[in-house]
């Protein structure tokens, strides 16, 4: 640990030369209260490595590693950026940088094998020691309990698929409640259901790789189940822990103004906003989906709407790029006209605006909004001066760190921005080939080198406490 803000890692500047990199030029021209939260995400599967370590069980992700053609490179997460291992180093460097909150998540398997039984103390010390390191330099942890790595004893129980899944989730919420709750200042549920339901279940491009739109709508409803009893128990530990759920999240456009496209927009909206929207917020599911879904609409019990909607202190929102929706399934990408990030993602701050603005306007409920990961994947190379300049990602931080200024100046009530994400590291689907870190991961020798973008965010930051401190 390091007792400054000083790290080995990055130059020491004097202040005439901290904003030598000309920081976050656009983001720093808005106003964020003294009270908003910047920080940088990451989650565990994809940067911890030690995936058999210390009594650590497989996930499902160990599971689906291993299947031929899964992965892009043929990778899995089993060394990742070994941060088991060298979370001090990492910690040190999330503080060099002035980041005010850490969001990671805890691997669900590390701190109970099989999802079921015995837990296993060296995961928990393990947490502990992380979330206690990241107090000891002066920031805020932000807890998320399911950042998709479910114990493959569970799935071998049927998985999301189980309404027994449900109850071993309130478990383990419970059980880092009571072992963390006191040292956290946030605990999410989940992150993106819509992705574990949806790229898990019915398209198979993620774990567990199954193909079944029924099963998939199943899944989502037992995901939010199982959100809205973890905060019910979460909430009767009385802790001071802010208490909510991240989702992933886009405003859907036409493609063009023809009455089909602006349908379609409609349906796709509905399947991805207002299908977790609706009952976290206003206790129902929205019609249009239900039907759409027909048959292969989610089993609900009578009282789970009232489960999932429970009063929730903060809703986390992931975003990466707008959606385009036409009837014919013809808009694509390449042609649009806007920069795409090296995911064939389409650049468009505006869009985080235009989406703040309508979360707030239809779910005044939602009383503090975050956004929990925001950022891109770009080649990276790393140039003859052994530095990485990340231009690109610079210019999407800055714009889109200011598209939350705009939301702010709007009305919306924002508690705070995290960068996706401190390192490169396992881009899931696309294993190590997608860079997302404002911080380099040479993967052969683990070092890491702040990219152009990590020293742009650290002078943004440092510029924004000068001046509130003059
Ligand atoms: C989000 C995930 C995160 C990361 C980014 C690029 O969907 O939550 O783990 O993969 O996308």
């Amino acid at each position: 640990m390091s007792p400054s803000n000083a790290s080995p890692l990055l130059p020491t500047a004097s202040p005439e030369a901290s904003t030598a990199t000309g920081g976050l030029p656009t983001a720093a021209a808005r106003r964020f209260p003294a009270d908003f939260v910047f920080g940088v995400a990451t989650s565990a599967y994809q940067i911890e490595g030690a995936h058999d370590r210390d009594g650590k069980g497989p996930s499902i992700w160990d599971t689906f590693c291993r299947q031929p053609g899964a992965i892009a490179d043929a990778s899995s997460g089993d060394l990742a950026c070994e941060h088991y291992d060298r979370w001090e180093q990492d910690l040190d460097l999330i503080q060099s940088l002035g980041a005010q909150a850490y969001r990671f998540s805890v691997s669900w398997p590390r701190v109970r094998p099989t999802g079921d039984g015995a837990w296993n103390e060296a995961g928990l010390a393990f947490y502990e020691r992380l979330v206690d390191g990241i107090r000891a330099r002066g920031m805020k942890a932000y807890l998320t309990l399911n950042h998709w790595d479910l114990p493959q004893a569970l799935q071998d129980l049927g998985g999301w698929g189980a309404r027994a899944t449900v109850d071993r989730f309130v478990e383990y919420a419970e059980g880092m409640g009571r072992r963390l709750g006191t040292k956290v200042a946030s605990i999410a549920t989940h992150n993106e259901p819509w992705v574990v339901a949806q790229l898990g279940h019915e398209s198979g491009i993620f774990a567990p790789g199954l193909k079944d739109r029924r099963l998939a709508a199943q899944v989502s409803h037992h995901l939010l189940l199982s959100h809205g009893r973890a905060i019910q128990a979460l909430r009767a530990l009385n802790l001071p822990a802010t208490l909510g759920i991240v989702l992933n999240l886009s405003p859907i456009y036409p493609a063009t103004d023809s009455a089909a496209d602006r349908a379609k927009a409609v349906l796709e909206d509905g399947k991805l906003r207002r299908w977790y929207m609706d009952p976290l917020f206003k206790g129902h599911y929205p019609l249009d989906v239900l039907e759409h879904l027909g048959e292969d609409a989610p089993q609900v019990q009578p009282g789970d709407l009232a489960l999932i909607q429970q009063p929730i202190d903060f809703l986390g929102i992931n975003y990466y790029s707008r959606g385009m929706a036409s009837a014919d399934n013809s808009f694509d990408a390449k042609h649009s006209g806007l920069p795409l990030t090296d995911m064939g993602w389409e650049i468009y701050p505006q869009g985080l605006t235009d989406l703040l603005v309508s979360l707030h306007r239809d779910y005044p409920e939602a009383r503090r909004l975050y956004v929990t990961e925001n950022g891109g994947a770009f080649p990276d190379p790393v140039s003859q001066d052994g530095q990485v300049h990340d231009a690109d990602r610079t210019c999407y931080l800055d714009t889109h760190i200011a598209a939350v200024g705009d939301a702010l100046q709007q009305g919306v009530p924002m508690g705070g921005y995290m960068v996706w994400s401190l390192l490169d590291n396992f881009e899931w689907a696309s294993g190590y080939e997608k860079r997302f870190g404002i911080v380099h991961v040479d993967y052969a020798t683990q070092k890491r080198t702040p990219k152009d973008s990590a020293l742009a965010f650290r002078d943004f930051l440092r510029g924004r406490t000068a001046s509130s401190q003059g």
